[in-house]
């Protein structure tokens, strides 16, 4: 086998085996511990992620635990990958590590199947393993011509992983023994087994036969296949990590909020490279599936999740959340704006207290302003709705300005109906718009209308009761105010008025 060692080059003859199965017990969830969310994206998708970038051959996911929610992940983020299939096994009793990879045999044998020459196998809780050190383990693993090759690490604190086992110090491996199987000296063995393995073709399957649960778990260990080997005068290659905190394997919550911590971290390094401008990288969260496009700034405690693409030349000011919305060049969204699946075109302005809810579209150099919330709604090119408005189920057109205080009274209470407005219309303050309706290109609807009817191109509709006006009643009634007895009193000498009197507006 040829081996590759650039990145995003595939290595002939390599499949990868991902264990996703358990339960996670440690981490107290009713959800099944791969599905955890690092930065965003499920835990156990930076193992998958990692193994189609170097797997050749097929990529086999064992599942259990949740496993229709689990394949139903995997299944979302392997669409469109027509390169490296991707298959998943379930693992009906979850009886360890080894079990779990016995599992997958299936899809390796039996006739038509070839079996790869080399396997990857990946713990599904490793989400800060780097692609170039699983390539150094698997250049390591060809030099070396082993059987069995691990990743491991030197920690300060070992507890909880396994104890990688040397012949002497520095030596030879001679096996991995679980916390739970280790004795005292064992115990204070810092060199830990990362769970990542390359084994041969030829020697895993029948190596995988042969594990006795014989352990204080009662599981089928894969880590008992190097004592296997070494047994069988296999060579077994070992590779110490130089930054022991990228084999942190995620059992606990507090393993968790730092794999999120560091993800983080190096989301914001590789924008910050890409020349993203922060103004405080600390309290800026970006999800791992977001872009960003270069000389946009994002001011403090600004949250970028899902599948958030940002262009270039965008402001983002504090306190905005943006989640798996499209925006374009050159947009300004101004402090504490919520906008979620929502299209935002180049140059627009949103905010601040801006809320998009799902679908709208905000097209070229649109506005809109502050405490306005949208849903399922296009603001057409130049358009404008700068002010306390909700416009839902609506098509507005080009050139249009939304007045302050504008309800789309889209739903009735059974249905939701929608609201068109064509373009050049302006409209007035606090109008309602009682969908279903249409209001007219140029149309103009004056403030504080109802249109409950369609309205024709270039009309003028207001509908409005008649204005009363009482000259000096304002300040009448100040007086009265200020000395109650004297206007009491000339009150009582006034003549009462007729109830024709009193109709009158004066
Ligand atoms: C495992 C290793 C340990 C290593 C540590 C590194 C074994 C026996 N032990 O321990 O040496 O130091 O990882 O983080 O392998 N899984 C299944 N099916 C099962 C059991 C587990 O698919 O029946 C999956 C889990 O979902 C998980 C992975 O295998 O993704 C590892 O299992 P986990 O229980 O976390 O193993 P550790 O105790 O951490
Ligand atoms: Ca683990």
């Amino acid at each position: 086998m040829t081996a590759p060692d650039k990145a995003d080059v595939p290595f002939p003859g390599l499949a990868v085996v991902i264990m996703a199965a358990g339960l996670g017990k440690r981490m107290h969830s009713k959800h099944a511990k791969v599905l955890q969310p690092v930065a965003g994206r499920a835990m156990m998708l930076y193992s998958l992620e990692l193994g189609m970038r170097v797997a050749g051959d097929r990529i086999v996911v064992v599942v259990g635990h949740q496993a229709d929610r689990v394949g139903q992940v995997i299944k979302e983020a392997t669409a469109g990958n027509d390169h490296t299939p991707v298959l998943i096994v379930e693992q009906r009793d979850l009886l360890g590590t080894g079990h779990a990879v016995l599992q997958t045999r299936p899809l390796f044998t039996g006739s038509g199947r070839t079996m790869p020459q080399q396997f990857i196998i990946l713990n599904g809780d490793t989400p800060l393993l780097q692609e170039t050190t699983i390539r150094r383990l698997l250049l390591v693993h060809q030099k070396e011509q082993a059987a069995v090759s691990i990743l491991t690490a030197i920690l300060d604190d070992a507890s909880g992983y396994g104890r990688v086992v040397r012949q002497s110090s520095g030596d030879r491996v001679s096996r991995i023994v679980e916390d739970r199987d280790a004795n005292a000296a064992e115990k204070g063995i810092r060199e830990v087994n990362v769970g990542t393995y390359v084994v041969d073709g030829d020697f895993l399957f029948p190596a995988l036969e042969m594990l006795r649960p014989s352990n204080r778990q009662g599981e089928y260990y894969l880590t008992d296949i190097v004592q296997a080997a070494v047994e069988q005068n296999r060579p077994v290659a070992a590779v110490v990590l130089d930054d022991p905190n990228e084999g942190l394997g995620v059992n606990t919550r507090r393993q968790l909020a730092k794999a999120e911590q560091t993800i983080r971290r190096q989301i914001r390094h590789r924008c910050l490279d890409a020349g993203v401008r922060m103004m405080d990288p600390a309290s800026t969260w970006i999800d791992a599936g977001v872009t960003i496009g270069k000389d946009s700034v994002l001011y403090p405690n600004v949250i970028l999740e899902g599948t958030t693409a940002i262009g270039e030349d965008c402001i983002v000011r504090s306190g905005t959340r943006i989640t798996d919305c499209v925006v374009g060049n050159g947009v300004e969204i101004l402090d504490h704006c919520v906008l979620r699946e929502s299209h935002i075109e180049d140059g627009a302005t949103l905010g601040p207290f801006a809320h998009l809810r799902p679908h709208v579209t905000v097209r070229k150099g649109a506005k809109i302003g502050n405490f306005v919330e949208a849903k399922k709604t296009e603001l057409g090119e130049g358009s404008k709705a700068n002010h306390l408005s909700y416009l839902g189920d609506a098509k507005i057109g080009k050139g249009v300005n939304i007045g302050a205080g504008t309800i789309t009274c889209n739903y009735d209470g059974v249905r939701k109906a929608e609201t068109v407005i064509g373009d050049g219309v302006f409209i007035g303050s606090d109008t309602q718009l009682i969908a279903p309706v249409t209001v007219g290109a140029g149309s103009v609807i004056a403030a504080g209308t109802t249109v409950t009817e369609n309205v024709p191109d270039d009309s003028l509709v207001i509908s409005r009761l008649q204005q009363v006006t009482r000259p000096g009643w304002a300040a009448k009634r100040r007086a009265m105010q200020e000395s109650p007895q004297k206007s009491q009193a000339k009150r009582r000498v006034k003549p009462r008025q007729t109830k024709a009197q009193r109709k009158k507006p004066r």
